[in-house]
């Protein structure tokens, strides 16, 4: 059995990560320090597998710590590697904080797995990295912008420092560049955990919808869009989650070492802020609370995906609408109140 540490294995998208590693045959390991999740999603994971995951709770900015993993786990193969801060308007306010984790991580794992021959490694990676494009859909040739935010620059410089070190060394990287992962797993036993009040979308819709929030905003409608709101490329966790178990599959077939692939991980639809809130009100029945407000800082126009790359190499297909989305998002934000 391959052994593969996920860390930030805890935390929304690593979770569901986990679970479709597991349904893949592979052995997984998670490393999560519960700053920003906590281990009841290993709860759900074991209720959906049947598997008790082993979870390190240590800080990856200690890299001693960290090598502790590699000594106790000889046979790890790959690193899927999610630990960060991702708080945009946190990162703004404390960004030592956040290069401080979020790189300091990157290459304490880095230094490990060339050391402990982890070959594979897996970065998550956001559409962040692109700012305002130019034209969109954006594919993984799209010229990169300034980042808007320290955290966006994290993800800029870890895609650097994974590109410069797979070419040093015999590793192989896969960065994988999230656009804006939705829902919950099918069986309602895992989903997204918000820390404090929501700044996602869906979570907002959520939330307000069940009343913990009494209204929310819609961050502008006077953008050059179909309907004035800010268009984005809403995809379900799953389908990110499968696109990892994907990737690691093709990078360990391949063998491809000093080499690094980016991969867009969005559906290829722009749907509008309005739009995903009239899904949200059709699944759900729920008329929602809210109002327009003004635009938000640091938001840009609109981003999608051009997602060719990954259907083509990977054998990636989204699997979820939008509307599922919705509806796997309010049933797990009903769960929570049970
Ligand atoms: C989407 C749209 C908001 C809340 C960020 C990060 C990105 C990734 C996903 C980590 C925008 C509007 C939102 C609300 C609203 N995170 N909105 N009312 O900003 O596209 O991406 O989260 O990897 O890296 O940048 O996602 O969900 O915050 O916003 O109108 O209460 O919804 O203005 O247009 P975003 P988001």
């Amino acid at each position: 059995m391959q052994t593969i540490l996920v860390t930030g294995g805890c935390g929304y998208i690593g979770a569901h990560t986990i679970v479709d590693l597991i349904q893949n045959g592979f052995e997984v390991i998670s490393v999560d320090n519960l700053s920003r999740a906590s281990e009841h999603s290993l709860q759900g994971i074991e209720k959906i597998t049947g598997k008790k995951i082993k979870n390190y709770i240590i800080d990856l900015t200690s890299k001693a710590a960290t090598e502790q993993i590699f000594i106790d786990h000889p046979n790890i193969t790959g690193i899927i590697h999610f630990a960060a801060y991702k708080a945009v308007g946190e990162s703004v306010e404390k960004p030592l904080d956040y290069y401080e984790n979020n790189l300091c991580s990157l290459v304490h794992l880095l230094q490990l797995a060339t050391q402990y021959n982890a070959k594979h490694f897996i970065f998550s990676s956001s559409c962040t990295v692109y700012g305002n494009p130019d034209a969109i859909p954006v594919t993984e040739q799209t010229a990169l912008k300034t980042a808007a935010s320290p955290y966006g620059a994290t993800k800029q410089m870890g895609e650097t420092i994974v590109q410069d070190t797979t070419l040093a060394h015999s590793l192989s990287g896969i960065l994988l560049r999230y656009f804006n992962p939705v829902g919950a797993h099918p069986s309602i036993a895992i989903g997204e955990l918000p820390i404090g009040r929501p700044q996602n979308l869906v979570p907002a819709i959520t939330q307000t919808a069940i009343g913990k929030l009494p209204k929310m905003q819609v961050h502008g409608n006077d953008y050059a869009t179909r309907d004035g709101s800010c268009i984005r490329d809403y995809i379900h966790v799953c389908d990110i989650a499968h696109a990892h178990t994907l990737a690691l599959q093709y990078s360990i077939k391949n063998n491809q070492f000093n080499h690094c692939e980016i991969f867009n991980l969005g559906t290829g639809n722009g749907i509008t802020v309005l739009e995903a809130i009239q899904a949200f009100e059709k699944v759900s029945g729920v008329q929602l609370n809210y109002e327009i407000g003004p635009r938000r800082a640091g938001d840009i126009v609109a981003i999608y995906a051009n997602n060719d790359h990954a259907v083509k190499k990977l054998g990636w297909t989204c699997q979820f609408d939008l509307e599922e989305m919705m509806r796997t998002a309010w049933e797990w934000e009903k769960s929570l109140v049970k």
